[in-house]
């Protein structure tokens, strides 16, 4: 597929790997339409998308919010006439064990919460089968055929302390080939990206340099990914059109 002339949808779009998936696909002609939380910083996303050369149309949108979902994908078919790529990007991290003991006491001290566990599955979960759901129907509706690309994570694989977050990314892997075998017939293709650590406000908002180098020191390329080196892996995805049906780790060695 060419990015020119075409219209991408990113939810999870004013910040971080959402941001500079815009930039890059705006910057090859395509239009892009935000679809991001009320208080993100859209319009700041828009203009940077505008900068790198692409049109930008911020939608307020909550994945995890069926009606607002419906109204993102219909709002963009409605605004460009089109609807070809949809980056299911927005996600959220609510970190815990699912039970831990005091080292002083060998007491449980404290567990993984309900609301912890539903939080993240409602948007990195439920948020991308709710905008795969409608993208893929407005696709279909279009008639050009289009590309999704599912935003997992290499803790699929099982990451310590991220009961919730690995039980989501692993089912976003596991639907990217769902509906590659449901989709091909309407010439959508599905491909997902599982990051590794990517320098973005999620990862580096209460990161402390102690605790980074640590991080980087188990990643055998030395370094944080940066959301740019995200960005070329969702354009490759969209360029290369036999690519579907797989999750593309981008973790610099990194294995769980
Ligand atoms: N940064 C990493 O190291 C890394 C690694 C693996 C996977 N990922 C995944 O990449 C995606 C993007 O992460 P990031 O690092 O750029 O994070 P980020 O926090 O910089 O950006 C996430 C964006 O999603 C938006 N968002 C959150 N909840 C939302 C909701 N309910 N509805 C709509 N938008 C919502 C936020 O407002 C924000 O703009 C996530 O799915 C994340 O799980 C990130």
């Amino acid at each position: 597929m060419d990015l020119k002339g075409k219209t991408v949808v990113v939810t999870g779009g004013a910040s971080g790997i959402g941001l500079a998936i815009g930039k890059m696909m705006g910057s090859k002609g395509a239009t892009i339409v935000i679809g991001d939380l009320p208080n993100a910083p859209m319009e700041e996303a828009a203009k940077q998308i505008r900068d790198a050369g692409g049109k930008a149309i911020p939608v307020a949108a909550n994945v995890a919010n069926e009606a607002e979902v419906e109204n993102l994908m219909k709002k963009a078919v409605e605004e460009t006439k089109r609807l070809d790529v949809a980056v299911l990007n927005a996600g959220i991290l609510r970190d815990g064990l699912l039970v831990k003991v005091d080292k002083a006491t060998g007491k449980v001290a404290d567990k993984m919460s309900l609301k912890q566990w539903q939080m993240v599955i409602d948007v990195n979960l439920t948020g991308v089968f709710l905008t795969g759901r409608e993208a893929a129907l407005r696709m279909i509706e279009c008639g050009n055929g289009g590309v999704i690309i599912p935003m997992s994570s290499i803790a699929r694989h099982g990451n310590m302390g991220q009961t919730n977050y690995s039980a989501a990314k692993a089912g976003v892997a596991s639907m990217t080939v769902a509906w590659m075998k449901e989709l091909a017939r309407y010439k959508i293709r599905v491909a997902a990206i599982a990051p590794g650590f990517i320098e973005t406000p999620m990862v580096m908002k209460d990161m402390k340099p102690e605790a980074l180098e640590k991080w980087k020191s188990t990643i055998p390329v030395g370094r944080l990914g940066k959301p740019e080196e995200i960005a070329h892996t969702a354009v490759y995805i969209c360029e290369n059109d036999i690519i579907t049906g797989i999750v593309v780790e981008v973790s610099g060695g990194i294995r769980l």
